[in-house]
């Protein structure tokens, strides 16, 4: 088996964001900040740390103050020269990306339309997929990234949760071995009743998958929520393909969630060495 190198990602942003308004009425969820970078810039950080050449992003109406984050700010950058001030910040965040490829969604359809829109850029290659909103601490696509070099195939990021939280989350149905992190997947179960899980690994927002999806993709029927789900594609090619899950020991937080965005923003903080300390006082003395 040749395995295809692993050079594009797709980043679905076009979502709505219901569950944060107001904040997200004018702005882009993707665009929330976590202490001083928006949750994109996290999420395009940890591709291109996993080697990803090709950054894409499927967007939508509202979504235009993303692709001015990854463009040149000519006034801000000549004002800030002028000014003789440091423009290292704004300068690597224009030139990482390489050019950004931007798609539309023209109606929030689901996750799994998103990717779909992404099909042409994307073309006959194997490509990871990204959720923005779900920040993840500790190189995630990195290790995925090395795992599927030696599994090929399909990759699908997985999470050890406690059994009392597998009704929340899509679960994987684990079959054999391949490593101590790496499992074959022979099933996806979505939102398994309590006591019924196959396991406590839940399915976050990473992916590397093979081309063929976009195929089963063009076909899909709406699934749960009247949404196209990239969950009910991807259980479509378990046992036509190697199908694998690799288990994350880092963190993850969930910023689509206004707690787990704020629990994103205090662990973030605290571990900085130049406001940590002042947050940590302030959350010691608040806590009493
Ligand atoms: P979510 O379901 O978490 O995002 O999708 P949402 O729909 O924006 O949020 P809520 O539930 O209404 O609060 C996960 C990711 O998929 C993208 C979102 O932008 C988010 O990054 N997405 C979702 C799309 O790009 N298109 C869609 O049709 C749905």
């Amino acid at each position: 088996m040749t395995i295809k190198r692993l050079r594009k990602a797709v980043f679905p942003v076009a979502g709505l964001g219901t569950r944060f308004l107001p904040a997200t009425k004018a702005m882009p969820k993707e665009m929330l900040t976590v202490v001083d970078k928006p949750l994109i810039q996290y999420a395009v950080e940890e591709a291109l740390e996993a080697g990803i050449e090709q950054i894409i992003f499927v967007t939508g109406r509202g979504k235009s103050s993303l692709e001015d984050h990854f463009d040149i700010s000519y006034e801000l950058e000549a004002t800030m020269r002028a000014r003789g001030k440091s423009i290292e910040i704004i300068e690597s965040i224009r030139q990482r990306p390489g050019s950004p490829v931007y798609v539309r969604q023209q109606e929030p359809l689901g996750l799994g339309h998103a990717v779909w829109c992404a099909r042409e850029i994307v073309g006959d290659e194997p490509f990871a997929v990204l959720l923005p909103d779900e920040l993840m601490v500790g190189g995630f696509m990195k290790q995925m990234a090395e795992a599927y070099a030696k599994t090929g195939g399909n990759v699908i990021g997985a999470l050890e949760v406690p059994d009392s939280e597998t009704d929340k989350y899509g679960v994987i149905s684990p079959g054999g071995r391949f490593d101590d992190r790496t499992v074959e997947v022979t099933a996806l179960v979505e939102k398994p009743k309590l006591g019924t899980a196959p396991s406590n690994l839940m399915i976050p927002g990473r992916y590397i998958l093979q081309p063929e999806v976009m195929r089963i993709l063009e076909r899909q029927e709406k699934g749960a929520g009247g949404e196209i789900q990239l969950t009910d594609a991807m259980a479509q090619l378990i046992g036509v393909q190697p199908f694998h899950a690799f288990t994350f020991d880092g963190e993850r937080y969930d910023c689509g969630d206004k707690a787990g965005y704020i629990q994103a923003n205090l662990a973030l903080a605290l571990a900085r060495d130049d406001i940590g300390p002042a947050v940590r006082d302030f959350a010691r003395g608040l806590l009493g």
